[in-house]
Parts: structure tokens; sequence; C-alpha cells
């Protein structure tokens, strides 16, 4: 079945509805992580959510993906409501999301880690990689494609934190998601390898995949994007293309904190 989609109206022409929040908010005792966000991330396009330092972007990540419990507010997805699903029922729903700080299993091989990535979610998971011959063709053919083919038995804490970012691209990608999430995929990362994951996500999207993606890397960001939203405080106060939001002053003064 099609999820219904919905035609918005943007500067850039119509535009179909990908991820969408409505007045988001969760609270840690007095801080407002989320502060009524409502946001509208564009399908099949490369959207990026930035902003400073604490303002909300990984909780935001959180919250959408169902890793975290929104205190209010909903989130749709190409139309369906997905406010309060587990994280599996989202994944499978067509949303996959990488973390600021990777998540792999250090004393799996490279290919195994991407054997488990494909196991179901839970309890049931168990570490175990699974055996099955199709899987293992895709972990290879994945492994290829993001450049690490020739280390699929080294144990992955043995990588270099970029080839650990690439892994665990691979991983998002072994579930086959048709929008993907990225929490700071250059973060710490080398400029070699930087570019590889622009390139990545740049073939990826030309595929038709939608992203979604988290960086503090403004030159990757503005070069990679097809629509950005800022965020300050836990909600959105500015977003457009990447020429509109560089010439806005408010992005500046939330980056400057004055
Ligand atoms: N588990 C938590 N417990 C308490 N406070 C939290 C928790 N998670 C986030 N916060 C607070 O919520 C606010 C938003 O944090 P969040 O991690 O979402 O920001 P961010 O935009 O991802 O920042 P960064 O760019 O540094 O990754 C911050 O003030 C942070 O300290
Ligand atoms: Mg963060």
């Amino acid at each position: 079945m099609t999820a219904p989609t919905t035609d918005v109206g943007t500067e850039a022409g119509t535009t179909v509805r990908s991820l969408e929040t409505v007045e988001l908010k969760k609270a840690y005792g007095g801080v407002k992580a989320l502060d009524g966000a409502s946001v509208t991330f564009q399908h099949g396009k490369v959207n990026a959510l930035i902003g400073p330092n604490g303002s909300g972007k990984t909780t935001f990540f959180n919250c959408v993906t169902g890793m975290i419990k929104a205190d209010s507010g909903s989130t749709t997805y190409r139309g369906k409501d997905i406010t309060g699903h587990a994280p599996h029922r989202i994944a499978r729903a067509g949303v996959g999301r990488s973390f600021q700080l990777c998540r792999i299993f250090p004393r799996l091989t490279v290919l195994e880690n991407l054997l488990v990535a494909v196991r179901p979610g839970g309890l049931a998971r168990m570490i175990l990689p699974s055996r099955d011959a199709t899987d293992i063709d895709r972990a290879r053919g994945l492994l290829a494609r993001v450049g690490i083919e020739h280390l699929e038995g080294t144990e992955a804490r043995d990588l270099s934190y970029g080839q650990q970012k690439l892994l665990e691209l691979a991983g998002v990608l072994m579930a086959d998601p048709e929008t993907i999430m990225l929490d700071e995929p250059a973060g710490g990362v080398n400029p070699a390898l930087i570019d590889r994951i622009a390139d990545l996500v740049r073939s990826l999207n030309a595929e038709g995949k939608t992203f979604i993606v988290v960086e503090h890397n403004m030159e990757l960001v503005m070069s990679l994007s097809d629509h950005v939203v800022v965020f300050d405080r836990g909600r959105p106060i500015c977003e457009g293309t990447p020429s509109v939001v560089q010439n806005d002053p408010r992005v500046l003064e939330a980056y400057l904190g004055i």
C-alpha cells in the first residue's frame, strides 16, 4: 500500500512531505530540549538540520525515531502518524538512522556487524550474525559501496573512527531504508573520508533516498543540502535553501549566542 502524501508549495516548486513534526516537546527537568518543534522535511531531498550545540537536534532525532518519548506533539512519516511508535516499527516504515556516537559491536568483525544489523531488534537479536547467503552478499556489496570491503574480517574496534562511521552507514543501508537520518556523519572524521561520505550521500540521493542530516561542518551542509532547517533552543528559527539560510541574520545570532 502506498502511504498518502501531501503536496506542499516551497520556493523550489512543488515538493512532497517526508518526515513531519507538529509542536514536538521534550523537557529534561527544567531544560526544554525540544520546545514546540514543528518541522517538515522534503521527500527525495537532502535535508539538513543544523543549530548550535544543545539546540535539540539529537533529541529531535531520538523522539522521531522512537528512541525516547516526546512529552507532547506528533510525528508523521509520509502522511502516516508514527507518534510514539517503537523504533523497529519506525524502521519498518522506512526510516533508518545513525547515531552521533557510533553504535557498532567492537568485538565483532566488520562483516558480522552488518549481519547483526539485519537481525530483528530487541531480545531476539542476541548478537547472532545472520548466516543467510543473501544477507552476506548484500553486506559485502555495501562494504564495497562504502569502500571498506578489504576490512571485512577486521574487528570493528580496530577501525579508525572514520571507518567506523562508514561501517555504521553500511549498517543503516542493510535495511534499505527509504529515508536516512544521519547524526553528525562527518564529526571527528578526516577530510578524505568526509569526501567519501558526501559522495555516498549524493549518489544514494540520486537513487531516490531521502536524507535528513545533522551536521556541524557547514561547508559540507551547504554543498550537500537542498533544504536546511536551523534549530535554536529546541525549535526551528529559519529554513530554506543553503543560500537563504546562510544570509539570515537570525542564524548568525543563534550561533553567536547574541
Ligand atoms: N538525557 C538527557 N538528560 C538531560 N538533559 C539532556 C538529555 N539529553 C539532552 N539533554 C539536554 O537537552 C538539550 C538538547 O540536547 P541535544 O543533545 O538534543 O542537542 P544537540 O543539538 O544534538 O547538540 P550537539 O550539537 O552538541 O550534539 C541540551 O541542553 C542537553 O544538555
Ligand atoms: Mg547532538
